[in-house]
């Protein structure tokens, strides 16, 4: 089988962040987000698998996975260019994935459990689609099915006023090429996308079966920066301790901290894992690193107490603050006011920037 990872879309829930660089590449744990859909694909036996991307941020991703070489996987990049919705990027895939069965991968989603038991029980002997479900809390924001007894669909509808049940889908998708002629079909929807929840629902409408498949670990679509904290949270719950830096004598290290190589954390620096730090940081004598904190590759951390954020990289985080639930872009810097004239907060703000003080 084939894996098609979906990695267009503008992003425009993570703005700013996304103004400079596609979010996908929004790190959670100091890993891209699309890499572990690139994992979960690779856990569940595929290797070949292609990236469909949009305009935004193309460049970056296909820099950053290469050929796949380094990654164990075999990458075909489909340009998607316009994002005209799941279903147009589905079928940009067609060439790529020929006459068998594939997987599609939503590359801003995270699964706790992967996708192999997915994969593993989709039949394509009787069912022309599998989906992956799991209940939410607000059906009207997603893709949601009916299904029967045995787990067969009966319908789905994207984003409905008046949701049939809470499943929702949860943008882990097995097809049959069938599906190709249902999105030739299509036409845009009220949101002016070319639905990929219709086309399976056309499945249905032409007699074919479509296997519903229901997830029991955490799911969680980053689309949003409280999507991204919370993600990062929830990845930073299993990880184990990995130290590849330097830890001085006099650091204060509790907890299970993941420090990259070429970092450290000097003496008198306290972290509170879980936490992870990236490459080549320097975490400073003046810093508190609390619970669910992520600091990014080639940043310095100082003088701050800082605890369920994530920092992208390249960052420097010196003043005398406390930082929570925050997500800091690359690049940026929250440094002391030194000369004190004018006192008080001195901000270089971008468009759709977001400050709570
Ligand atoms: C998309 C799908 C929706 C699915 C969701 C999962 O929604 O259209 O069916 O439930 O992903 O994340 P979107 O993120 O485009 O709002």
């Amino acid at each position: 089988m084939k894996g098609v990872i979906l990695a267009g879309g503008t992003g425009s829930r993570l703005r700013p962040i996304t103004h400079t660089g596609p979010k996908q590449l929004v790190p959670v744990a100091n890993k891209p987000v699309v890499e572990y859909a690139l994992d979960d694909l690779v856990e569940a036996g595929i290797d070949e698998i292609g990236i469909v991307l949009g305009d935004k941020g193309r460049e970056a991703i296909q820099a950053y996975f290469g050929d796949g070489s380094e990654f164990g996987v075999d990458i075909t990049y489909i340009v998607q260019g316009e994002p005209l919705g799941l279903a147009h990027a589905v079928g940009c895939a067609r060439e790529f994935v020929g006459d068998e069965p594939f997987v599609v991968y939503l590359g801003d989603d995270l699964m706790r459990d992967g996708i192999t038991d997915l994969v593993g029980d989709f039949d394509p002997d009787k069912y022309a689609a599998g989906i992956g479900v799991q209940a939410v809390d607000e059906p009207s924001r997603y893709g949601i099915v009916d299904i029967d007894e045995s787990g067969d669909v009966v319908g789905l509808v994207e984003k409905p006023d008046d949701p049939p049940s809470d499943l929702a889908l949860i943008g882990i998708y097995v097809f049959t090429p069938a599906i190709f002629e249902q999105i030739e079909a299509l036409e845009p929807s009220w949101r002016g996308e070319l639905e990929i929840t219709e086309a399976i629902q056309g499945l249905l409408d032409d007699g074919a079966r479509v296997q519903s498949h229901e997830v029991h670990g955490w799911w969680k679509d980053t689309g949003k920066p409280e999507d991204v904290l919370h993600a990062n949270r929830l990845v930073l719950d299993a990880i184990e301790t990995d130290i590849r830096g330097t830890v001085e004598d006099g650091a204060n290290v509790r907890g299970r901290v993941q420090l990259g190589e070429g970092s450290v954390i000097e003496a008198g620096a306290v972290v509170r894992g879980p936490v992870s730090i990236g490459e080549n940081t320097r975490i400073g004598p003046g810093a508190y690193v609390g619970p669910y904190t992520s600091i990014g590759d080639d940043s310095t951390v100082d003088d701050v107490h800082i605890e369920s954020s994530v920092t992208m990289g390249e960052n420097e985080i010196t003043a005398d603050r406390t930082v929570v639930d925050s997500l800091v872009g690359r690049k940026a810097t929250i440094r002391p006011n030194t000369d004190r004239r004018p006192a008080g907060d001195q901000l270089v703000v971008g468009r759709n920037s977001s400050l709570e003080l």
